[in-house]
């Protein structure tokens, strides 16, 4: 079990300090995350994420951040008692953000890499993707190895921008990394690239809700599977047993899949 005493007492001292700081004018940026504790007891969590990922995080007609994501945050909170405050901070600085202090995890369908582990520590898998080609309707590609000269769009720093590296070498000039997945997908419908290496769930959702730009998927099985996990500075241990308390309590439970729409074990 959790010992909820042992997280309050590394948070104190430091909503302490944020008190003392912000009466003189000064922000909080603590290099042991941003965790706060309300009068009531109850722990707020900073989340940080890049909110033009649907259906996993985007904005709503309110200006609510909403998707996958934030039920499976939102989830865990209820299952373990603490609450999420989610920042849009976009893809990159994300990664920064999480290695600083200035939130304390990141949520935004990312992907549990060797790379990436040796900076961060990941809880438990939550949802397993891979990753799908996005192309015009009237493209003749039908596999990733048709995509070894041609110009391809990726979000930078994304699995999808690593695969098209294997794919044509890490320095190549076809491969045009954008900061957003849309605005890679955006540039495939101007013409600028001939596909547009994704997430299969992000890329499904944008050519359901896009129809209009005659877009289709293209499978390719050498895409190895992807798990996504929630993202925390290394060694922030007493968060990342927090975190995968409540998503084995919702996997043990059936919410999780109820969420997610697929198993995982
Ligand atoms: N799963 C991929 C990765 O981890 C892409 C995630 C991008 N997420 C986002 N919200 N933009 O590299």
């Amino acid at each position: 079990m959790f010992n909820k005493k042992k997280l309050f007492s590394l948070i104190t001292p430091i909503a302490a300090a944020s008190i003392i700081l912000a009466a003189c004018g000064a922000s909080e940026t603590g290099t042991n995350g941003s965790a706060s504790e309300d009068g009531e007891g109850t722990t707020t969590l900073k989340v940080g994420t890049d909110a033009a990922y649907a259906p996993f995080e985007s904005f709503d007609d309110k200006g609510n951040i909403v998707g996958i994501d934030v039920d499976v945050v939102n989830a865990i909170g209820a299952e373990v008692g603490v609450e999420f405050e989610i920042n849009n901070v976009a893809w990159e600085p994300l990664f920064q953000q999480v290695t600083n202090g200035e939130v304390d995890l990141g949520v935004s369908a990312i992907t549990i890499t060797k790379e990436r582990q040796e900076t961060y520590d990941f809880t438990d898998p939550y949802y397993e993707a891979t990753q799908l080609i996005v192309t015009k309707e009237d493209s003749d590609i039908e596999a990733l190895a048709d995509l070894a000269d041609k110009k391809i769009g990726v979000q930078i720093s994304t699995t999808g921008h690593f695969a098209a590296e294997d794919l044509q070498g890490k320095g190549s000039k076809n491969i045009r990394a954008y900061e957003t997945t849309p605005i890679a997908i955006q540039e495939l419908i101007n013409g600028t690239v001939e596909a547009v290496i994704g997430d299969n769930a992000v890329i499904l959702e944008y050519i359901k809700n896009n129809p209009e730009s005659k877009l289709k998927a293209v499978e390719d099985d050498s895409f190895e599977k992807e798990y996504y996990g929630l993202m925390v500075k290394k060694g922030n241990e007493e968060v990342l047993e927090l975190l995968n308390e409540g998503i084995e309590k919702l996997k043990e439970s059936g919410k999780l899949a109820e969420i997610t729409g697929q198993e995982i074990e």
